[in-house]
């Protein structure tokens, strides 16, 4: 069947959820989720995310120069959820999720404690591309919980790291392949 071109993306799913924290220039936190997401660069270590510029994620980027990608797991959720809704831009999302706003190390913007790793990144460009802003940050530091790590393996079962599939269904890993 063909699909309507308005929601092709549907079918490219499931996709990694991050949760992108920011601070406004005023300094009030703020979090969003995002699934429009890619590493586009090992060296340097670049990542992308694509956002509505009309988001305040975006606007605290712009304005600020950086931002935190926090890998949120299934524990965190409604949490994530609550991030998606529109609340007034003086108001901070972490707040109102009643997530924790952990200070960086390397960015003004803040990470979420609740999450399981954390790229801190400061703005390296920017792109207008369709609907959307194209943002690329260089990742300055990257975090990530002790006991998801054996050696160099990440331990994605144990992580509950958390895919979006369509509105309010998001996905966890079902099986892992070996190919040898
Ligand atoms: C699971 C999920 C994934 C989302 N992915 C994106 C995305 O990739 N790009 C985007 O612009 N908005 C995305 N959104 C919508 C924003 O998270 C939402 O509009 C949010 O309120 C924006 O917050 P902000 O204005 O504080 O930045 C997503 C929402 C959810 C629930």
């Amino acid at each position: 069947m063909e699909l309507n071109l308005k929601k092709w993306y549907r079918i490219l799913a499931p996709r990694p959820v991050v949760l992108v924290s920011t601070v406004s220039s005023e300094g009030i936190s703020n979090a969003a989720p995002f699934s429009f997401v890619t590493p586009v660069s090992s060296d340097p270590p670049l990542i992308a995310f694509a956002s509505s510029p009309k988001h305040e994620t975006a606007k605290n980027i712009l304005d600020t120069g950086d931002f935190v990608v926090n890998l949120p797991s299934k524990d965190i959720v409604r949490q994530l959820w609550i991030c998606a809704d529109s609340i007034p831009d003086n108001e901070s999302e972490i707040d109102a999720a009643k997530l924790t706003a952990e200070k960086s190390l390397k960015v003004r913007s803040p990470g979420i404690k609740e999450c399981f790793a954390r790229y801190e990144c400061e703005l390296e460009s920017h792109h207008a591309a369709g609907d959307h802003l194209l943002i690329i940050g260089r990742i300055l530091r990257v975090d990530v919980k002790d006991d998801l790590m054996e050696g160099e393996k990440f331990l994605v079962e144990k992580s509950g790291f958390l895919m979006h599939i369509e509105g309010p269904e998001f996905g966890l890993l079902g099986e892992v392949v070996k190919v040898k």
